[in-house]
């Protein structure tokens, strides 16, 4: 096979790398594709820039990887292209809202409230604002091995279970509009449990698997201790040592694995708009070693 000559330039200590020459309109041969899927297990974060992607190219690009998964928010899917969820400050004409608003400002990684989790998602930048709504990474490897000997060996075999409805009860939300869920919806989201310390199905790297967003209890330990521990987990994956912050240009497509790393969205001025399309690729269930 031809080797790619494509190029992953590192854009922090932590993680995150910038892919530039490439234009993903076109089909990607198989050295290409192979070297985009090395350059994401080796940085977690990989960012395309100047991509101008039409919705069924960005949803052609993520098939590549695997099944697309399909949002519960059906109401925020493109009409044609279910596999695309919008995340946008725009409104319809009616005035109905034409995507999430305020999608995940909090630490999360992506659906971990399913039995089978992405094992990533593709946001694609269509308009920015001119500053701010920056997307913050964090690098769940990291946070794992940083932890002491002992508190590894407490995680051993420890499970979580985590749900979407905790984001609605404003438990992880503060100050800001909360969104809603209709019955239907709410029926379909089963509270499911996870492995607390994960093995990355491909690089057989141990990352932590809890999050602020949707991880609601630690299962099989004494009420009190659940809670302790948990809390100590969660201030670990929300330390700046761990942390990338991806400033946004105009036509990004961002790739991030969401086995080993959570995000979190941060605010902008509304008067801008900030308008992106999102894929999520499917993963396998999650798995300790
Ligand atoms: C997402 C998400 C963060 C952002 O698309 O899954 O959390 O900054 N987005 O828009
Ligand atoms: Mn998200």
């Amino acid at each position: 096979m031809r080797e790619s000559t494509m190029i992953a330039n590192a854009l922090s200590p932590v993680m995150g790398a910038e892919i530039l020459d490439l234009d993903l309109t076109k089909a990607l041969d198989s050295a290409t594709f192979e070297a985009i899927h090395q350059a994401l297990l080796d940085h977690l974060v990989i960012v395309f820039r100047n991509q101008r992607l039409s919705a069924a190219q960005h949803v052609a690009f993520s098939r590549r990887f695997g099944d697309l998964m399909v949002h519960v928010k059906t109401e925020y899917l493109l009409p044609n292209q279910p596999e695309v969820l919008v995340l946008s400050n725009k409104k319809h004409s009616d005035g109905r809202p034409v995507g999430f608003e305020d999608a995940g400002r909090y630490w999360h990684s992506d659906m971990s409230y399913v039995e089978e989790p992405p094992l990533g998602s593709l946001l694609h930048a269509i308009e920015i604002p001119p500053e701010k709504g920056d997307t913050l990474y964090c690098n769940m490897y990291m946070a794992y091995e940083a932890l002491s000997a002992a508190t590894k060996r407490r995680l051993e075999g420890l499970q979580a279970s985590h749900s979407y409805l905790a984001s609605f009860e404003g438990k992880t939300k503060s100050g800001y509009a909360r969104d809603t869920l209709t019955e239907e919806q709410k029926a379909q989201l089963q509270e499911v449990t996870h492995p607390v310390v994960r093995t990355h199905p491909k690089t057989g790297r141990c990352a932590l698997y809890v999050n602020p967003g949707f991880t609601v209890r630690l299962e099989d330990l004494p009420k009190d201790e659940a809670a302790e521990l948990l809390g100590e987990l969660l201030n670990q994956v929300s330390k700046p040592e761990f942390q990338f912050r991806h400033v946004w240009q105009p036509h990004d497509l961002v790739f991030w694995d969401n086995r080993c790393t959570m995000h979190h969205a941060t605010p902008y001025d509304t008067q801008f708009t900030r308008h992106m399309h999102r894929t999520t690729v499917k993963g396998d269930r999650p798995f300790a070693a």
